[in-house]
């Protein structure tokens, strides 16, 4: 009886898997057989009219069908993708992803029920991210809208959570201990953590997903923190991602960033020195990277830079990966999985011996930098920009 029930209410999961498997095996080709079913159970109706509305409609009622007595996070990525495109006609037939608060953890009764596969997350406020005890591990930031269907939480822009989740896995530092004998701290960990991420989460807004790159990879990977003596803060954005309405903003003074610093065009070496107006005051670098082609393929990426003189700097990494998610006081930044492949290029094999920033030329000491043509005076006008405030 119970299973009959079941079947009634949750046909996309468990009735039309079945009829699917029913009907292949009795006609052969799946693809022929969705269309023959809707016309043969349904009548000669316009098929893209009638399909339009059966789609509208199990969209809307599956995730109504979810409700339950605790509040659960839909986080299915292949479900939110159909739910996207008002298509869930061609449920997958396996139970709907969701997170679930381990303050729930008491209500086992949510692991047996069939229209779910749970995954745990905590929830820490001193943590901006959510962190779900998967295999591997894996954080998503806490910010991101949503809305509510009796205690289900869709997120609202699939898009950006779906980026959130292909960005998830949690990559570990190492947490060396760098000996340094009463240096000035001119970079004091937790508040410019904090600033980088208020930046990163304007970045979010301008659909664009940030990842550590520089020094700041540097500093997180090998000391789990930021190097105290450096200067500024860089992070970087897949050139192809860019999204031109982000500078926009803040020349509109839409934004709680300012620009100190514009140079480059954004298909060439275009980077960006921000400030924050208000809070504590760190220089943060934002790059585009771009990817560096050779006959038809991918084969490295790489940042750019320049002199005041015009004279240009390419600096190279492996093929870039920044699919990993990391921790830095409590704040998620995205990074490579691969750290110390990236690392070892640009600062050598002796990359975790402290370096001093006095002593580190921004366009020599890199083992990853070149020269790289040079911009002439006429171009300098429009790539080098410095704002003063
Ligand atoms: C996480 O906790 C905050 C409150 O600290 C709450 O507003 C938010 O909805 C929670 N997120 C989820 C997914 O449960
Ligand atoms: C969802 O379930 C909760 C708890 O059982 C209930 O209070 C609420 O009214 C339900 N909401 C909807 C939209 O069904
Ligand atoms: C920029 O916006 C802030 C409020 O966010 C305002 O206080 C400030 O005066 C504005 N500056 C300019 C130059 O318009
Ligand atoms: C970048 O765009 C400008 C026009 O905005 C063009 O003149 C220039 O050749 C482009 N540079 C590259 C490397 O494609
Ligand atoms: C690109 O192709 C040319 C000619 O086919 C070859 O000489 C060259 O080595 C190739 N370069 C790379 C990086 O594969
Ligand atoms: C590096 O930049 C400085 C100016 O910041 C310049 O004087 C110097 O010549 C540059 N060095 C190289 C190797 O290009």
């Amino acid at each position: 009886m119970k299973k009959y029930l079941l079947f009634f209410t949750f046909p996309c999961f468990f009735l039309f898997p079945m009829m699917f498997v029913y009907q292949s095996s009795l006609f052969g080709s799946p693809q022929s057989l969705t269309e023959e079913n809707d016309y043969g159970t349904m009548g000669p109706v316009s098929f893209k009219k009638r399909s339009k509305h059966f789609q509208l409609k199990t969209c809307k009622s599956l995730v109504s069908q979810m409700n339950t007595s605790i509040p659960i996070l839909l986080i299915d990525v292949v479900f939110l993708q159909m739910l996207e495109k008002e298509s869930c006609e061609t449920c997958i037939g396996k139970p709907i992803k969701i997170g679930v608060d381990v303050k729930h953890l008491s209500a086992t009764w949510i692991l047996e029920d069939p229209r779910f596969e749970v995954l745990y997350f905590t929830n820490e406020s001193a943590k901006d991210y959510l962190d779900f005890r998967s295999d591997p591990r894996k954080i998503i930031p806490k910010k991101f809208p949503t809305r509510w269907v009796g205690n289900v939480e869709v997120p609202n822009n699939i898009k950006m959570f779906v980026g959130f989740w292909q960005r998830a896995k949690f990559a570990e530092c190492l947490n060396l201990h760098i000996p340094r004998a009463g240096a000035k701290v001119r970079m004091p960990a937790r508040p410019s953590s904090a600033v980088l991420a208020r930046l990163r989460d304007e970045i979010i807004e301008n659909e664009m997903f940030p990842f550590l790159n520089g020094g700041t990879l540097l500093g997180w990977y090998r000391e789990c923190s930021v190097i105290p003596h450096t200067q500024d803060m860089d992070i970087s954005v897949f050139a192809e991602d860019y999204n031109s309405g982000f500078v926009e903003k803040m020349e509109r003074n839409d934004s709680s960033f300012m620009i100190r610093r514009k140079f480059g065009m954004t298909n060439d070496s275009f980077e960006l020195t921000l400030a924050p107006k208000d809070g504590f005051r760190v220089f943060i670098d934002v790059f585009l990277m771009y990817p560096g082609i050779e006959n038809g393929t991918v084969t490295h990426h790489w940042v750019g830079g320049v002199s005041p003189d015009g004279t240009k700097y390419k600096y190279t990494y492996p093929v870039y990966d920044p699919w990993c998610a990391a921790d830095l006081h409590g704040h998620i930044f995205w990074v490579t999985c691969t750290p110390n492949e990236k690392i070892v290029k640009e600062y050598g094999k002796l990359w975790y011996l402290d370096h001093l920033t006095s002593k580190y030329s921004w366009n020599s000491s890199g083992k990853n930098v070149k020269r790289n043509g040079k911009w002439t005076k006429e171009q300098m006008k429009e790539v080098y920009k410095v704002f003063k405030g």
